[in-house]
């Protein structure tokens, strides 16, 4: 094992395991703005060509706000690497050049076949991350929960290419193989480009030296031969005919319960996320768009809503967001425990804190419980903390003034808490009360008062064993995990 030399107060730099294999997904993260703007433009230009009502429009309306939410979420990992000292700005924008030569010297089928081969290459490198023991460090990190998400989101939508590419861009076997040659010399020049880029600061910067760089790349070398076997074997497979590589359509990130749409949330979400947020918040209490945002940004995969399908209502939200043992201990309000971005410098952990949940359909909630258990049991998610008011405290309180707020927190009526809010929570798992806090939030029922609840993920002790069965299996779970809370 090699010592990676880390400068102390830069705890994320080489945030996956090794200083070669952070390279190798940052210099990845540099060229997806402009490469994605490529794959977004190819794709919606060959669209246009296809019949109006075709299904397929929709899935490529979808693929393209998954990829305009990939761009966004890259420009900030891009810019943090720009602040750690890389030279990200300048890299960023040759890419960008690149791309607009392409753009003029290809017609319309030969940018969409270079974008399938580009969404096909960028699967198989995403298949190869997303496996356990692989590329990809699976903790709790930015980086880490970042690359997951939209590794996820690449082995589910790239066949959306293909199928485009069969439906209406037919170019020749030739062709298609030449630009798919071309495709794999543009990553593997530019990944290198860059990955020599990253390593030649650190050195200028007396951060990694000569021989530590190259034994992290024989670690590579050494460690995944195997993976890289089966990546040439996956290369190789793009020679199959057209219609034998598109896998069939699936909304892999959509699930549809009780005629529920649940999807993970995105920006252009928010406007009905407000409206529901008012119709179960007051306005002290309630997230502004900002503050939603700011936590798709962060934990887009721990986003979630519940929209009726005919009006597009939002129904439920959820949002969700990893906390360390220590944030949670030294918390002492909802706002310390909610604070995005509050878990810096700490151990990566495995327990997530519910930072908001509002409703105005109880199906909605379970649509979203039912797609977020798969999930949760895939990515290793362990355990939920909320903090959950007390509304019937303040009435409580007009009986007792004496007595300590605990003895109703804890006051059971049946073996279920007094409390109805407690009693909803205790209904949907989360049974142990962990502290009850004043002055939590502002919530005038509850006197202030706020109660830590902590729920553990059904079945998530076999953790190792979820993260190798593939998605659509733990789908299939769904109903019976939400019925084991
Ligand atoms: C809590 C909440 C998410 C539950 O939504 P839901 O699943 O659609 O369920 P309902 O609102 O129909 O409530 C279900 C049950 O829980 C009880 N309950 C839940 N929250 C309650 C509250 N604040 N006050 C009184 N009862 C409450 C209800 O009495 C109801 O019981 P019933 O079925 O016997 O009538 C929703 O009421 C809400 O958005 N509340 C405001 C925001 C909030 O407090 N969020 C949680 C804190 S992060
Ligand atoms: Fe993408
Ligand atoms: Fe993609």
């Amino acid at each position: 094992m090699q010592t990676v030399v880390v400068a102390p107060g830069e705890p994320e730099r080489f945030w996956n395991r090794t200083p070669f294999r952070s390279y190798l997904f940052n210099a990845f993260s540099l060229l997806l703005p402009s490469g994605e703007q490529f794959v977004i433009r190819a794709m919606e230009g060959a669209a246009a060509h296809l019949p109006e009502g075709a299904p397929l429009k929709a899935e490529v309306a979808q693929f393209v706000r998954e990829e305009r939410a990939h761009q966004r979420a890259h420009r900030l990992y891009n810019a943090q690497l720009a602040r750690q000292g890389y030279n990200a700005v300048a890299l960023e924008a040759r890419m960008e050049g690149a791309v607009q030569g392409l753009e003029q010297a290809l017609d319309w089928r030969e940018r969409l076949a270079l974008a399938a081969a580009l969404e096909y290459l960028t699967a198989l490198v995403s298949r190869q991350a997303l496996r356990g023991g692989g590329w990809l460090v699976h903790d709790a990190s930015r980086q880490s929960n970042l690359w997951r998400w939209h590794c996820e989101e690449e082995v589910a939508h790239h066949g959306v290419a293909l199928r485009l590419l069969r439906e209406v861009g037919q170019v020749s076997y030739g062709r298609r193989l030449g630009l798919y040659v071309l495709a794999s010399l543009i990553l593997l020049r530019d990944v290198a480009c860059h990955t020599w880029d990253f390593f030649r600061t650190d050195r200028a910067q007396g951060r990694l030296g000569w021989l530590a760089g190259v034994r992290s790349v024989a670690d590579f070398g050494l460690r995944h031969g195997a993976g890289l076997a089966r990546m040439a074997v996956g290369w190789l497979g793009y020679g199959l005919p057209l219609g034998r590589l598109a896998p069939p359509a699936h909304a892999d990130l959509r699930a549809d319960v009780a005629g529920i749409q649940v999807r993970l949330l995105q920006a252009q979400d928010i406007p009905r996320l407000l409206v529901l947020e008012h119709k179960k918040w007051n306005d002290g209490q309630a997230a502004s768009a900002e503050a939603m945002a700011q936590r798709m940004a962060a934990h887009p995969r721990l986003c979630m809503g519940a929209f009726c399908p005919d009006t597009g209502e939002a129904l439920a939200s959820l949002f969700l967001k990893p906390i360390s043992e220590e944030q949670l201990q030294r918390a002492r309000t909802w706002a310390d425990c909610a604070e995005i971005g509050g878990q810096g410098g700490s151990q990566p952990s495995r327990d997530l804190f519910g930072i908001s949940l509002s409703s105005i359909s109880p199906q909605g909630v379970e649509a979203i419980f039912a797609f977020f258990f798969p999930r949760a049991l895939k990515a290793g998610w362990r355990q939920v903390y909320l903090g959950s008011p007390v509304p019937g405290l303040a009435r409580w309180r007009q009986m007792e003034p004496h007595a300590p707020v605990e003895s109703y927190v804890y006051a059971t009526h049946r073996g279920a808490p007094l409390d109805p809010q407690l009693r909803y929570y205790w209904k949907k798992g989360f049974k142990t009360i962990v502290a009850c806090r004043a002055d939590y939030f502002p919530h005038p029922e509850s006197l202030d008062y706020g109660v830590v609840l902590r729920g553990r993920i059904p079945l998530s002790s076999l953790a190792p064993l979820w993260r190798h069965m593939p998605l659509p299996w733990l789908r299939g779970m769904e109903r019976c995990l939400a019925r084991m809370l």
